[in-house]
């Protein structure tokens, strides 16, 4: 018998099965537009989001400032509860609440190196384009620390065996994990903007 102990769940499903066309455009219209108004941003960006906008250094509660955003919100926080009840996590789920939410666009040749969201219980991020040959959403196995003479795994190893997992994104769907979990995209290969929504819930 094998008991696969201590697992990593990531959570990955559609944002919505109804009115999701809609909302992803006005969310796509919205991004935009605050890539080309938000000067702090922007400034931002210049510094620590090189070749990308991210409006994580000048409007990180969007969903408090745009109705559209807070539609997303609404979505959002089902998700969430699920993904509460699926770990089993012994807390209110109405405690847990989103602090921020801001918009990621990357550019060809964009990146965000390896991470985490520090004081944040559960992150995320949503889809909103996510052109041919963008950048996945890479994982590291958490256990990375602890494994001292831990041998490679095989190239073809099955999912549950590699120390690294890459989530290929599609536009409308959102993905869910522990804000612990390191995590990072890629060089952006596609010529298309990539862009996206991430997002904190913190344990209020
Ligand atoms: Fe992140």
């Amino acid at each position: 018998m094998i008991k696969n102990l201590f697992p990593s769940p990531i959570y990955y499903a559609p944002l919505a099965s109804r009115g999701l066309k809609k909302l992803n455009g006005e969310l796509l219209e919205e991004s935009l537009k605050f890539s080309q108004i938000d000067d702090a941003g922007i400034e931002w960006s210049e510094q620590n989001y090189r070749g990308g906008y991210t409006s994580y250094g000048s409007i990180a509660h969007l969903h408090q400032v745009s109705t559209t955003f807070e539609d997303l919100k609404t979505h959002i926080d089902k998700h969430v509860r699920q993904y509460i009840k699926y770990l089993e996590m012994d807390v209110d789920p109405k405690q847990i609440q989103m602090r921020t939410c801001w918009i990621n666009i990357m550019p060809a040749g964009a990146f965000h190196t390896m991470h985490i969201h520090p004081l944040s219980v559960i992150s995320g991020t949503y889809y909103v384009q996510t052109p041919k040959n963008c950048s996945s959403i890479k994982f590291e196995d958490p256990r990375m620390v602890g494994f001292m003479a831990s041998p490679p795994r095989k190239t073809k190893a099955q999912e549950r065996n590699q120390h690294f997992v890459e989530l290929k994104p599609q536009a409308g769907n959102l993905v869910l994990f522990e804000s612990w979990m390191r995590h990072e995209v890629p060089q952006n290969l596609s010529d298309t903007e990539r862009i996206s929504i991430s997002f904190n819930y913190d344990w209020m």
